[in-house]
This record gives structure tokens, C-alpha cells and sequence, in this order.
């Protein structure tokens, strides 16, 4: 009865890994998006040296022509949250913002929220952007942009009072080939 117990764990075991192998081989969840779009995606984690009981993930959506989409979800819990940019990572420019997530903007200067929000659960946001958006912060349009996408340069970063540089971050993926089809 024992053994049986022992090798039913054991077979559970093996068959566990096996998922969580599988998991890893089929990479990251792609959100649903128009045939033919650029897609990428990131799961947001606490930036380095950072402590949070937020994590998320957020995505892009960038059909032909657009309109384009970014999408940011938090889940656990955040206090003071600030804003999010899709940031250059680029230390010596000072990784800066190449797109506004929260809140909306009208120019490339970053905007806090006041007051900040704070959030137990999940928070959202779903926005549209276009070139005039991406144009606050760096010229070249959405092909400088994908550029960037596609050679994984682009990062999402979500501030707090408590951590004004980033609490949360995680590096864009772009769905290969990262161009549109
Ligand atoms: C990073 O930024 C610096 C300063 O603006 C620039 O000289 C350099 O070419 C950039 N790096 C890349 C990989 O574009
Ligand atoms: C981008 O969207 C804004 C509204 O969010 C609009 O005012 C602007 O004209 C649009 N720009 C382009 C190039 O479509
Ligand atoms: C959030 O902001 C409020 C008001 O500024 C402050 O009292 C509080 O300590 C902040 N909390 C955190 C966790 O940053």
C-alpha cells in the first residue's frame, strides 16, 4: 500500500515536470490579436532589488496600420502606483520612455497620477495608441518602435512613490518574425 502511495507520487511527479517542461518549450502566452499583427508580451515581476507584492503582465498589440493597443494588468497588491511607460532599455540614455501606458499623455514629458492609486486584486488598463503617441518620445514612427520590439530593447516598467524608478518590470517579447505578415 506503501509503494503504491510511494510510486503514485513519484508518477505524479514525473508527470508534473512534464508539464512544466512543455510550459517553458511553448513559451509565452500570446493574446489574441488580428491576423498579422505584431504582438509582444512581458510578465511584469518586481525590478531588481525591489520588494512588491505586485506582479502582472502587460502586451502590445500592433495591427497593420493600427489602431494599436497596450494592455497592463497588476495583480496582488500595490500602493502609491504612479504611472507605466514601455521604456528603451538603454542605461547609458537613461532608459528612457518610449510610449505612455498610464496615464493617457499629450507630450513626451512623463505625467504622475495624482493622487496615486492603490490596488488589492487586479487593476487594468487598456489603451490605444498611435504614431502621434510614439512620436512624443523618440522619432521614427512605429518602424523605429518595432525596431526596437524586435531587437528585444523594450521593456515595461510600472513606477510608485515608494519606487519611482520602477517597481515593476519586465522585458518585451515580440512574437516571431515581429514584423507584419
Ligand atoms: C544608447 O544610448 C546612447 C546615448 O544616447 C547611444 O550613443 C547608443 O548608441 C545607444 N545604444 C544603442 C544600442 O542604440
Ligand atoms: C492619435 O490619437 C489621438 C487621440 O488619442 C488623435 O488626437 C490623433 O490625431 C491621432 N494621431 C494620428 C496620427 O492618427
Ligand atoms: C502612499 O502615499 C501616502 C500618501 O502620500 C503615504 O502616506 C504612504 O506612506 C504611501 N505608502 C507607500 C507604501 O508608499
Amino acid at each position: 500500500m506503501q509503494l503504491r502511495k510511494t510510486m503514485c507520487l513519484a508518477a505524479m511527479c514525473l508527470a508534473l515536470c512534464a508539464c512544466v517542461a512543455v510550459a517553458r518549450k511553448s513559451g509565452p502566452k500570446w493574446p489574441d490579436a488580428p491576423a498579422g499583427a505584431i504582438v509582444a508580451v512581458t510578465d511584469l515581476a518586481p525590478a531588481p532589488k525591489v520588494y512588491s507584492k505586485g506582479k502582472g503582465r502587460a502586451y502590445l498589440i500592433l495591427p497593420k496600420g493600427g489602431p494599436y493597443t497596450s494592455f497592463v494588468e497588476m495583480t496582488g497588491e500595490m500602493a502609491n502606483v504612479t504611472m507605466s511607460h514601455v521604456h528603451w532599455s538603454n542605461a547609458s540614455a537613461g532608459n528612457p520612455p518610449r510610449l505612455g501606458i498610464f496615464p493617457s499623455l499629450t507630450s513626451g514629458a512623463p505625467v504622475l497620477l495624482s493622487p496615486p492609486f492603490h490596488f488589492k486584486g487586479s487593476v487594468s488598463f487598456t489603451r490605444a495608441f498611435n504614431s502621434t503617441d510614439l512620436g512624443y518620445w523618440a522619432p521614427g514612427g512605429v518602424d523605429a518602435f518595432v525596431a526596437l520590439l524586435k531587437s528585444g530593447a523594450l521593456f515595461v516598467n510600472v513606477h510608485t512613490v515608494a519606487n519611482p524608478g520602477g517597481e515593476l518590470q519586465g522585458a518585451l517579447e515580440c512574437k516571431s518574425p515581429c514584423m507584419w505578415t
